[in-house]
C-alpha cells in the first residue's frame, strides 16, 4: 500500500470529497509584473470526477499549459484552490508537493522529455526510483509490453520514433499507478496512427484502469476521445461540451468567445 504521500502530507493538506479528482476554485496565476504582467489564468473554477476523460481547449495563450501545470501541482497558483484526489496541493510546502506529486500524479508532455542517456526501460521507471520505490525489471517489462514496447526495453529514445517515445512517456507516467494524468498536447508531435494509439492508451488508463485524464489539444479529433471537452478563452472557462464529436468541438472552437458563459 502506497501511504507515503498521505502520510507525508497530513498537516499540510486537507481531505475533501472522494468522488472528485481534481477541484479547482478560483484558480489565478499571473506571470510577471507591473506592466508585463500577463494573467495566464483568471478565476478557474471546475471539478473532474474520478475515472473521467477530460480535454482542454482553446486559442495559443489561453491558458491551457498553465491550468495543467496549476492542476499538477508544477506551478503554484497566486490564488485558490487546487484539490487533488482529494487532498489541497495549495497550502503545502515544496518538498511535500514534490512528493505527493511522484505519488499520484503522471505528466505527459508534448516534446516527451526522456532523458536521452537511460535505456527505455530505466526511462519508464524513473519515477519509481525519485520516489523511492521499488523498482523491478519485471515491472518495467510489464508496463512497456502493455504500451506495446516489450521488444525495446534495451533502446535508447534516439533508436525510436516520435510514437514510440511518447508510448515510452505514457508508460513512465502510468508507472506509479497515479490517480490522475495529466498530458499537454500528447499527440502534437505525431502523425494520426501514432497519435491514435497514444489517445487509446489514455483512453484505456480511464476505462480499464479506472485513471482520470486530463489532456490539452488542438486537435478536434484528439479531443473527441475525450469524455467532455473544457474550453478556455483568456485564461477563464468559456464552455463545455460532454460526448463530443469531432465536429462539434470544431463548431464550438470558432465560435469561442461568442458565447463565453454558455454551457459551463
Ligand atoms: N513561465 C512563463 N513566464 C511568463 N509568461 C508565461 C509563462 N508561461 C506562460 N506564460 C503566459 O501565460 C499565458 C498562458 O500561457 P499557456 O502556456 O498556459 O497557454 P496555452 O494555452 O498552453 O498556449 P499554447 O496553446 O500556445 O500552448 C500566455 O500569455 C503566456 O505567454
Ligand atoms: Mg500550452
Amino acid at each position: 500500500m502506497r501511504t507515503m504521500s498521505r502520510a507525508g502530507s497530513r498537516h499540510a493538506y486537507d481531505r475533501g470529497p472522494a468522488q472528485e479528482a481534481l477541484r479547482l476554485v478560483k484558480v489565478a496565476k499571473t506571470y510577471g509584473t507591473d506592466g508585463s504582467a500577463v494573467t495566464a489564468l483568471d478565476g478557474v473554477t471546475l471539478g473532474l470526477g474520478r475515472g473521467t476523460f477530460t480535454a482542454v481547449m482553446g486559442p495559443s495563450g489561453s491558458g491551457k499549459s498553465t491550468l495543467l501545470q496549476c492542476a499538477a501541482g508544477l506551478e503554484r497558483p497566486d490564488s485558490g484552490v487546487v484539490r487533488l484526489d482529494g487532498t489541497e496541493l495549495t497550502g503545502g510546502s515544496e518538498a511535500e508537493l514534490t512528493r505527493f506529486r511522484r505519488g499520484r500524479v503522471g505528466f505527459v508532455f508534448q516534446q516527451y522529455n526522456l532523458l536521452e542517456t537511460l535505456t527505455v526501460a530505466q526511462n519508464t521507471v524513473l519515477p519509481l526510483k525519485l520516489a523511492g520505490r521499488r523498482v523491478d525489471r519485471r515491472r518495467a517489462r510489464e508496463i512497456l509490453t502493455a504500451v506495446g514496447l516489450g521488444d525495446r526495453l534495451g533502446h535508447r529514445p534516439a533508436q525510436l520514433s516520435g510514437g514510440q517515445r511518447q508510448r515510452v512517456a505514457i508508460a513512465r507516467a502510468l508507472v506509479t499507478e497515479p490517480r490522475v494524468i495529466f498530458a499537454d498536447e500528447p499527440t502534437g508531435a505525431l502523425d494520426t496512427r501514432s497519435a491514435r494509439e497514444v489517445l487509446r492508451l489514455l483512453r484505456e488508463a480511464v476505462r480499464v484502469h479506472g485513471r482520470t485524464v486530463v489532456m490539452v489539444t488542438h486537435d478536434p479529433v484528439a479531443a473527441s476521445w475525450a469524455d467532455s471537452v473544457l474550453f478556455l478563452a483568456d485564461g477563464r472557462l468559456a464552455g463545455r461540451l460532454d460526448a463530443p464529436t469531432a465536429d462539434a468541438v470544431a463548431e464550438r472552437l470558432a465560435h469561442l468567445g461568442d458565447d463565453v458563459t454558455a454551457g459551463v
